[in-house]
């Protein structure tokens, strides 16, 4: 586009900063508490699924425990399920009777939602369902998703759907969204599967629409399948590519070999809907270090929370969001504004880098000191980033009797003597920042190690 200020990468950049987002599943599939897909996999009729619709009615500023929960967890980016595959609206829609506001609730739980994100300072981002198993112009018979595939009666209803109608509808009720709670940040797009994908959804034209309203919003892949990657993406393919209930093994990269921005998508638990029964928590050390994981590829994590039928979030998730939160409340300069690091991947962990401070992050209790590959002359300072504490920058400790792999590498302990096996005061992850050295201080650093390896000043080893 022309104009610099909407350039994917200005507009990627709050994003890239932020690496931690919270999203929430949330709407009439919460009463049952079997997933947001039980219309489907019960094979519900609208009916059947009316008594849900008829006691929606979460309790009064449930929105604002979500945002303060996700605020606290350290994330700067929220998303909300605005309508779900079952077709149910959190918005006020003037194409849909199937909204929050005509059942009990008579609530914009959207409107409630984006002013609480405001409040907490967090960025905005809406989930829609691209899929609609409830709109008569979306067809079912043979759907592999739809509740009525297998109904006899879907084939006979399935001639009079007419597609322009449900794209219209679609559209329009995205237009709603992007025209009616001010500025939003973010748009979440889910899914596409068979043939309905990217123009089949009118793409490009929607995308088009979306970006007058909204010229900074960032749009995840979804309209499309993997199309992010290609070497000449179509416009629809937004801005990140999102993964689900996985981590890339490496930085994503697009077929011409560049790195591009990407977002990891899983649940607290195993579900993206409240199941009491779900008891299947990942601990905080697995939220800090697949957060770590992520960040080190240069990728966001987007987490999924999901509240009550009452709108409240359970105990074992606010524990396990507080518990994240504060490792962040402590450790979030490793993480936010971070990027890929300029060094190779060490065996005990991982690292992050922003300018010339590289993060050590130390998963794995070695035995003896550190080591860092490579860094000889790298490496000007080493501080514990949770407290400040000075950690000792070393040589191997016993250079001349035993050999070491590289007279390139150097090491750091937290304690003295540097031969010693410390416990890491954060058995989730301990954070050593690292001040780097610039060229000229490298090449000092090495001249004067190779002068006191030929004194052998280092040989004593503490
Ligand atoms: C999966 C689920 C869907 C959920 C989505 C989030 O596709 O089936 O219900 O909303 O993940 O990415």
């Amino acid at each position: 586009m022309k104009n610099s200020k909407h350039k994917t990468s200005d507009r990627m950049q709050w994003f890239q900063e932020a690496r931690f987002g919270i999203s929430l599943h949330f709407g009439l599939y919460t009463i049952p508490a079997r997933g947001e897909w039980v219309r489907s996999s019960e094979r519900m009729t609208v009916d059947e699924y009316q008594k849900y619709f008829d006691s929606f009615n979460p309790d009064k500023d449930c929105c604002r425990e979500w945002a303060k929960l996700a605020k606290k967890a350290g994330a700067k980016y929220c998303v909300l399920t605005t309508k779900h595959h079952d077709g149910f609206c959190l918005f006020d829609t003037k194409l849909s009777e199937y909204s929050s506001i005509n059942s009990p609730a008579k609530r914009d739980i959207v409107k409630e939602y984006v002013e609480a994100c405001r409040e907490e300072g967090l960025k905005v981002g809406l989930y829609y369902s691209l899929v609609d198993w409830h709109h008569p112009d979306y067809p079912a018979f043979g759907d592999r998703q739809h509740p009525l595939r297998h109904d006899p009666d879907s084939k006979e209803r399935d001639k009079n759907c007419v597609w322009e109608k449900y794209l219209e509808y679609m559209h329009g009720q995205v237009m709603e969204l992007m025209s009616n709670y001010g500025k939003i940040d973010l748009m979440v797009f889910d899914f596409s599967y068979w043939d309905f994908i990217g123009e089949k959804w009118n793409a490009s034209e929607l995308v088009r629409k979306i970006r007058k309203l909204q010229p900074d919003i960032l749009i995840n892949d979804r309209l499309g399948c993997e199309a992010i990657k290609e070497a000449n993406p179509p416009a629809y393919v937004g801005d990140y590519d999102q993964s689900e209930q996985d981590i890339p093994r490496e930085p994503v990269k697009n077929k011409k070999g560049e790195n591009i921005p990407w977002e990891s998508w899983f649940t607290v638990n195993n579900s993206w809907c409240f199941d009491p029964n779900d008891r299947n928590f990942k601990t905080p050390s697995n939220i800090i270090r697949a957060l770590v994981n992520c960040v080190s590829k240069g990728g966001n994590l987007l987490l999924n929370m999901s509240p009550d039928a009452k709108g409240h979030i359970n105990r074992p998730t606010v524990e396990l969001l507080e518990n994240v939160g504060a490792w962040l409340d402590k450790n979030g300069e490793s993480i936010y504004g971070c990027r890929i690091a300029d060094f190779a991947k060490p065996e005990w962990g991982r690292f992050t880098q922003k300018g010339n401070i590289l993060y050590a992050h130390l998963f794995e209790q070695v035995v003896g000191h550190v080591n860092l590959p490579g860094m000889r002359g790298a490496v000007k300072d080493g501080r514990l980033l949770a407290n400040g504490t000075e950690v000792i920058i070393c040589d191997y400790w016993n250079p001349g009797i035993q050999t070491f792999d590289s007279p390139d590498d150097i090491f750091f302990n937290i304690g003295k003597p540097t031969a010693f096996t410390f416990p890491l005061p954060d058995r989730s992850d301990t954070v050593i920042r690292v001040e780097l050295t610039d060229e000229k201080e490298k090449k000092m650093l090495k001249e004067e190690y190779q002068e006191d390896f030929k004194t052998s000043i280092r040989r004593v080893p503490f």
